[in-house]
């Protein structure tokens, strides 16, 4: 990419409390969505997903709450196809400074025929009536085709074209089970973009779950077509396998600016705070080798690359932890540990040992290394204080 190439805006639509939330057993309280709440707020996040006002009083609550608090955040919140539902969230979001009804209806073949039970022609009016019934309420109205990667793209067309002409602002196709490619999706947002008449009158969506493990990626070959929202959630928490992670989207852009000419306003620091906080109230620990916020994300062991790090960081990571919110790079102590971490590690506890002593501590600290999985500093400083004391002998 040239340096005067412009870069895209990208929103980042938040939707950790509510599909994140709809994980089994991740259910948070209302102290704790306003908690989440703030933080993807005060992190540049464009759009938060509340919740799912109809579902229960609580939700219900919750969403107004989060409407009544928010700074700069467009607050969302879910409503099916029913006229209820729509009412509900309106009701919830109308508290915002800026509020979104965001309502979806099924549009496969196999959602027709086995949930909703209804024909191509009654799901295309029902789109028209309930993002009617949304506009009416709130200019803000983002309308989801469930299920869209496994409808036909004909039949796609017809719907987006309904939910544009009936007022919706913008215009989500999800990956709802996790089945694309990322290939597909982006020809499906080429595709519905250059044949839906009107297509610009609205921000497309990506909205990604990670059954095959493809969410990011499918999510950024969704926004290469043309999308420019992604939905996404904190540690990729949600249904199943999960939704798209955000931190990896944020850091993918931020980067690989030069292959992915987008920006976005998530202030990256805010990262491994939230990735904390999610995990804490959802109860959903993150995977140690997660990307981006994991345990072993900034960690080294090995002694080539704990070698190259000590040398210059940039030889074995492409992020810097601090970006994230990460204290720092930590290089830890193991048996695939080389002499220059060592000698690296016992500066840093204080110590200065001559050629010889050194040369034995590291053997010793081998030794003791293949025969503990964890060697922690005092493991270290014990085997140098013996080393010192028997030199001395
Ligand atoms: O995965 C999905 O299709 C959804 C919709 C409700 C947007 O979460
Ligand atoms: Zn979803």
């Amino acid at each position: 990419m040239t340096a005067e190439m412009a870069k895209d805006q990208v929103r980042i639509f938040d939707t950790t409390l509510r599909d994140g939330e709809q994980s089994p057993g991740a259910s948070m309280t209302l102290e704790e969505k306003l908690q989440v709440a703030e933080i993807l707020d005060d992190m540049g996040v464009d759009i938060i997903e509340a919740g799912f006002p109809i579902a229960s009083n609580g939700d219900f609550e919750s969403v107004r709450e989060i409407a009544r608090r928010a700074k700069r955040a467009v607050i969302a919140g879910l409503a099916r196809a029913i006229h209820a539902d729509i009412d509900r969230c309106g009701e919830a979001v109308r508290h915002a400074e800026r509020g979104r009804i965001h309502t979806f209806v099924s549009t496969s073949p196999i959602h027709l025929k086995y949930q909703m039970n209804k024909t191509e022609e009654q799901v295309l009016e029902i789109i028209t009536d309930t993002v009617t019934r949304s506009r009416n309420l709130i200019d803000d109205v983002e309308w989801s085709a469930m299920d869209a990667t496994r409808t036909p793209l004909d039949y796609l067309c017809r719907c987006v074209e309904a939910a544009i002409k009936a007022g919706a602002t913008t215009i989500n196709l999800p990956d709802t089970v996790g089945y694309a490619t990322p290939d597909e999706y982006r020809q499906m947002f080429v595709d519905i973009r250059n044949r839906v008449p009107d297509a610009d009158k609205a921000v497309f969506s990506v909205h990604c779950h990670n059954d095959l493990g493809l969410a990011v990626a499918n999510s950024l070959a969704g926004v290469a077509g043309g999308a420019r929202q992604i939905e996404c959630t904190v540690n990729g928490l949600g249904e199943r396998a999960g939704n798209a992670a955000l931190e990896e989207i944020v850091m993918a852009i931020r980067t690989r600016g030069d292959v992915l000419p987008y920006v976005c306003n998530v202030e990256p620091k805010y990262l491994m705070r939230a990735s904390k906080l999610v995990s804490a109230v959802s109860n959903f620990p993150v995977q140690y080798n997660k990307a981006i916020v994991g345990k072993n994300a900034f960690a080294h062991e090995s002694g080539i690359h704990q070698d190259g790090m000590l040398k210059n960081a940039e030889t074995y990571e492409i992020m810097r932890p601090e970006d994230v919110g990460v204290k720092a790079t930590s290089l830890v102590m193991g048996k695939h540990s080389g002499r220059h971490a060592f000698k690296d590690k016992l500066k840093e506890l204080g110590y200065e040992l001559g050629d010889n002593a050194l040369q034995d501590a590291f053997r010793r600290f081998k030794d003791l290394a293949d025969r503990k999985k964890h060697v922690y500093d005092e493991d270290i400083e014990a085997l140098v204080e013996d080393e010192i004391a028997t030199a001395g002998e």
